[in-house]
C-alpha cells in the first residue's frame, strides 16, 4: 500500500510536464507529431556531404597545445539488440576482429601521418562500440597495446570505455577489468538499458538482471569511475516498473546514471529492429506523455537520492564525475580525432565522419587512404551555430569561448531568438553566459535545434505549430 501511495504521488508529481508539452508544442517548439531528434553534432551527422579527407585536412593546423580527445571504435557484438541503430557485425568472429585491429592500428598511422605527428596528445580518450570489449584477452591487450603506443598519455585526464555487462563478468570478466586497468582505463558506462527482467527480453539484451547487477560490482570492486545507462519510453515500459527501475539503479551506489530517452527512427544509416518492432505492437509503446513522464519521474527519484543533472541527461552526486570526452568536445569544442568504422573527428570548424561499411573501410585503408567519407567544413555562420549549440545543450554557452571560437560577439547575434527563448523560460542569460533553466533542460534538444540553419532542422516546416518558437522563425543570426 506504502509502495502504491509513493508511486502514485511521483506519477502525479510528473504530470506537469504534459501542460509543458501542450504549451511548447503551441508554440512550435516541439513538433507536432512528438518525435525528437538527438542533438549530438551540429550539423546532424546525416545531413553531411561526401568529402575526400585531402578537403577535409586542406588548411588544418594542429592546435597550438598538440592536444586531442581520442575516440576508437571497436563494432562487434555478441548479439543484436533490438533498439540498436549501429552497423556491427554479430557472432564470434574472431578472424574478422583481427582483421579489423590491423586495419585501425594502420589508420592511426595513416592518420598521424596526415597530421605531421608521431603521437597523439591525448587530453582524454574513449573506446567505444559496438561492444570494444567483446574480444579475446590476447586480442584486448593487442589492441591496447598498439593504441596506448600511439598515444602520449602523460596529461591525460581520462580513459573511458563503454561496454556491456556480459563481457565484465566471471572470472574472465574480472580479468578483462585487470587488465583495462592495467593500460590505465579508469571509467566505464556500461549499458544496463534495464534492471526489469521483461524489458531486457524485449530489447534482445544478451544478459538478465543478475549479470548486470554483477557487471556493476566487479567495476566498483576494481575501482573504475561507473556511469550506468538505461533507456526510458520502451515498449512494455510502463510507469510503474520504470520507477521500481530507477529506485533500484540509485541504489547501487554508482557514480553516474544516464538516461536515454529511447529513438525509434534511426539517425545514422542503419535501421535498427525497433521500428518494424513498434509498427507490429504498436500498444505495447508508451504514449509520448507517459514517456515524458518516465523522464521527470526518474529525475525526481534521481534528485531525490542526491543525484542531479551534470552533463545534460547525465546525473551525478558529485560535479567531478563526468565524461571529459563528451564535455571536452561538447562545451568546450575542442578538437578531437576518432579511428574505426563510423568514428568521427571534429577538428575546429570541420567534422569529418567515417564510412559505416566494413568493406570501404579495409579497402580505403589497404590503399592507404583514411576512411573517412562525409563531413563539413563549417563557413562563419555554421560555425556560430555550432558554438551556441553544443555547449547550450551540455551545459551552458559561456560568452567569453563563443567570441574566441568565432570571432563574434554573442551580444550581438541570434538576439530574436535568445529573447523569444527566455520569455518562454527555457533560458536565462547573464553578461557572462546563457544556460538552460529547469525546463529548458527537460527539452534541451528542442532547445538548441531553434539555432539549426533552416536547411538542418530535422523536421518539415509544417511538423512545427506557426507560434514564436517556430523554429523556422527568426532564423538568421
Ligand atoms: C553507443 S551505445 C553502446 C552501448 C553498448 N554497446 C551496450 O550495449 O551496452 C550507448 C548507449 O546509447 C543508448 N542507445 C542506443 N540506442 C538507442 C536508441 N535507439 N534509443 C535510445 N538510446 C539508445 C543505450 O543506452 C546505449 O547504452
Ligand atoms: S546496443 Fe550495444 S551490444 Fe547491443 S547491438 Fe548495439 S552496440 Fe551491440
Amino acid at each position: 500500500m506504502l509502495v502504491r501511495n509513493r508511486e502514485e504521488s511521483l506519477i502525479k508529481k510528473a504530470e506537469s510536464r504534459i501542460a509543458d508539452l501542450t504549451q511548447l508544442q503551441d508554440a512550435g517548439l516541439i513538433c507536432k507529431h512528438g518525435d525528437f531528434f538527438p542533438s549530438v553534432h551540429y550539423p546532424p551527422i546525416t545531413m553531411y556531404s561526401p568529402i575526400t579527407d585531402e578537403e577535409l585536412f586542406s588548411g588544418y593546423t594542429v592546435a597550438e597545445d598538440g592536444l586531442f580527445d581520442v575516440y576508437a571504435h571497436i563494432p562487434f557484438c555478441l548479439s543484436r539488440c533490438i533498439f540498436c541503430h549501429y552497423p556491427v557485425q554479430l557472432g564470434e568472429k574472431s578472424a574478422e576482429k583481427d582483421q579489423y585491429l590491423d586495419a585501425l592500428e594502420k589508420e592511426m598511422d595513416i592518420y598521424m601521418d596526415r597530421l605531421g605527428i608521431d603521437q597523439i596528445k591525448a587530453r582524454s580518450v574513449l573506446v567505444g562500440g559496438g561492444t570494444p570489449t567483446y574480444l579475446t584477452l590476447n586480442q584486448l591487450n593487442r589492441f591496447l597495446d598498439f593504441f596506448v603506443q600511439r598515444l602520449d598519455l602523460s596529461t591525460c585526464q581520462q580513459f573511458n570505455y563503454d561496454v556491456d555487462p556480459v563481457t565484465l563478468i566471471g572470472s574472465e570478466g574480472i580479468e578483462r577489468l585487470r587488465l583495462m586497468k592495467s593500460w590505465g582505463v579508469n571509467r566505464l558506462t556500461i549499458g544496463i538499458q534495464s534492471l526489469n527482467e521483461d524489458t531486457l527480453k524485449k530489447m534482445n539484451r544478451h544478459h538478465g538482471v543478475k549479470e548486470a547487477l554483477a557487471s556493476i560490482e566487479n567495476a566498483k570492486e576494481l575501482g573504475y569511475q561507473v556511469n550506468i545507462e538505461f533507456i526510458f519510453g520502451y515498449p512494455g515500459q510502463t510507469l510503474e516498473n520504470w520507477i521500481q527501475v530507477i529506485e533500484h539503479a540509485v541504489s547501487l551506489g554508482v557514480d553516474e546514471i544516464q538516461l536515454y530517452r529511447l529513438k525509434i527512427e534511426a539517425y545514422g544509416d542503419y535501421q535498427g529492429p525497433i521500428k518494424r518492432v513498434t509498427e507490429i505492437r504498436p500498444d505495447e509503446l508508451p504514449t509520448l506523455e507517459e514517456t515524458l513522464m518516465m523522464k521527470q519521474v526518474a529525475i525526481n527519484i534521481l534528485n531525490e537520492h542526491g543525484y542531479y543533472e551534470n552533463l545534460r541527461r547525465v546525473f551525478t552526486k558529485e560535479r567531478k564525475h563526468y565524461s571529459h570526452y563528451a564535455h571536452n568536445q561538447c562545451c568546450m569544442l575542442y578538437d578531437q580525432v576518432g579511428f574505426g568504422l563510423t568514428a568521427f573527428s571534429s577538428l575546429r570548424d570541420r567534422f569529418g565522419l567515417n564510412t559505416q561499411d566494413f568493406q570501404e573501410y579495409y579497402s580505403n585503408i589497404a590503399q592507404g587512404k583514411l576512411p573517412v567519407n562525409r563531413g563539413i567544413i563549417r563557413n562563419r555562420e555554421e560555425q556560430m551555430r555550432w558554438a551556441i549549440i553544443l555547449p547550450l545543450k551540455n551545459r551552458s554557452v559561456w560568452k567569453s569561448q563563443f567570441e574566441r571560437v568565432t570571432g563574434v560577439s554573442l551580444n550581438q547575434v541570434f538576439r530574436d531568438k535568445i529573447e523569444a527563448l527566455k520569455s518562454y523560460g527555457l533560458i536565462v542569460e547573464t553578461d557572462q553566459e546563457i544556460e538552460l533553466t529547469e525546463l529548458g533542460k527537460f527539452f534541451a534538444d528542442e532547445v538548441a535545434q531553434q539555432f539549426h540553419h533552416p536547411d538542418h532542422i530535422p523536421f518539415p516546416r509544417d511538423a512545427y505549430a506557426q507560434g514564436l518558437l517556430n523554429p523556422y522563425a527568426h532564423s538568421n543570426p
